[in-house]
């Protein structure tokens, strides 16, 4: 009974010591945390296709019954027909060869403005 008056007393002085700032933003971060549904959240096969527009979603567009970034996905890149080859990268929707692509040299948007790029590499004369 003592010890529980002690922890009372620790708890409203804690209380009453944290500014009400800090409260708000931590109850904030719990908050987000408790918002962010599973990835098995975002399967629109059986939900519409809006379901990829929500937050958390890990792209815009519905392919497949899964949503996805074709922005970046490899399977679905530029749209939901476009697979990219084996040994290409999605690069901003388009299916590209890292090794050898001017405009996605090495890694996706990184370009050789005056050289070719080899293996993966600007101006590598190899
Ligand atoms: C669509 O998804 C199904 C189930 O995952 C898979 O078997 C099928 O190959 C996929 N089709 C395309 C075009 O990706
Ligand atoms: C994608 O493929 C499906 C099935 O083959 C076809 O009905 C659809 O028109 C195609 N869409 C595009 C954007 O090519
Ligand atoms: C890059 O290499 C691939 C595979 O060797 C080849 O098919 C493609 O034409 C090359 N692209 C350029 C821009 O040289």
């Amino acid at each position: 009974m003592a010890l529980a008056l002690a922890l009372a007393t620790v708890t409203a002085a804690a209380g009453a010591a944290t500014p009400p700032a800090a409260v708000v933003s931590r109850s904030r971060f719990l908050a987000n945390v408790k918002l962010s549904p599973p990835l098995s959240y975002y399967d629109c096969t059986k939900k519409p296709p809006s379901v990829c527009l929500e937050p958390g979603s890990p792209g815009t567009t519905c392919c497949n019954g899964t949503c996805v970034d074709t922005a970046s996905s490899f399977a679905y890149c530029g749209n939901c027909n476009k697979t990219c080859k084996f040994g290409q990268t999605c690069c901003g929707g388009h299916c590209v060869d890292l090794l050898n692509d001017s405009n996605n040299c090495g890694d996706c948007f990184v370009q050789c403005p005056k050289t070719k790029c080899n293996f993966g590499l600007c101006g590598y004369a190899g």
